[in-house]
């Protein structure tokens, strides 16, 4: 209890958001914060600055059970992340699509994890755009993230919340830029919207999706509705998240796979 009040304080004072009064006001029963596992900052997050980021990976070590108690814990971590990025110059929200950017060779609608700031997050999105772009050289890239809540309560709904939002960017993608490559991705509940927005599409509009990747996947290793031949799940081995269970620190470091998912992506689109 000590620790939650202090964090509080903590984003407080960083963001003016929320303060202690009104964010104490969401948790009506006393959350138990006993951490679980030690903590080490793993290497693809180490250009973080250590201090908000050992703080975040202690929230996430120690979070407690339920969906309410779990979304009033991130009323926390959304703005630490914010803070995490904001400290390295990460932009966590990307709208290439809803600004009507002109049309990119590759367009990745890309769906965040619970809790992530912005629409595209900042522990997976960011690295794997960054590298998609490295990759592409010449080629142009546009990044539009999902809009939908990303809160532990929807993660039990299937990742049904960004479903209306997944499935406009895609049409308005197509529609609009006829010759781009779309991919889709999604990291953790960005995954379920990802598989519950492919399951709903027509058979037509996904065989025009050129791939598809997702990174810690709760359905994982679930085939994907119409992205048979073109999909990528990346899973850590010791990301229980992939196997029906909780969030650790290897639900954390997809940053590290951000190279071979550019790969894999480049790769769909020259042809293979
Ligand atoms: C990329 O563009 C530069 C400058 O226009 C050109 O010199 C280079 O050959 C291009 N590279 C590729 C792989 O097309
Ligand atoms: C969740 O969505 C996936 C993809 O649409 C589907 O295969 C699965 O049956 C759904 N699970 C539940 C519990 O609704």
């Amino acid at each position: 209890m000590l620790l939650f009040a202090l964090t509080i304080q903590f984003v407080a004072s960083v963001h003016s958001l929320p303060g202690p009064g009104s964010a104490r006001t969401a948790v009506s029963t006393p959350i138990d914060l006993t951490p679980r596992q030690d903590i080490a900052i793993p290497p693809a997050l180490a250009a973080f600055p250590s201090g908000p980021l050992n703080q975040f990976l202690k929230l996430i070590s120690s979070l407690p059970e339920g969906a309410a108690a779990l979304d009033a814990v991130g009323l926390i971590l959304t703005p630490l992340q914010q803070t995490l990025a904001d400290a390295v110059g990460i932009d966590t929200t990307r709208t290439d699509l809803a600004q009507n950017a002109p049309c990119a060779d590759v367009t990745v609608i890309f769906a965040r994890g619970t809790t992530e700031p912005g629409n595209v997050g900042l522990v997976t999105g960011p690295p794997f755009f960054d590298a998609l772009s490295k990759q592409l050289g010449n080629a142009s890239l546009a990044v539009q993230g999902v809009e939908y809540p990303a809160t532990f309560a929807g993660f039990n709904r299937n990742g049904t919340d960004g479903v209306p939002s997944m499935t406009n960017f895609i049409n308005q993608a197509l529609t609009s830029c006829p010759a781009t490559k779309v991919v889709m991705s999604g990291y953790s509940q960005g995954a379920l919207v990802l598989r519950s927005t492919a399951s709903s599409l027509p058979a037509d509009t996904m065989a025009k999706i050129n791939s598809v990747v997702t990174f810690g996947d709760p359905g994982n290793p679930a085939a994907i509705t119409g992205a048979e031949g073109k999909t990528l799940i990346v899973c850590h081995e010791n990301d229980a998240v992939c196997k029906g269970g909780f969030i650790t620190v290897d639900h954390l470091t997809y940053a590290d796979d951000a190279d071979a998912a550019a790969g894999f992506v480049v790769g769909k689109v020259g042809g293979e």
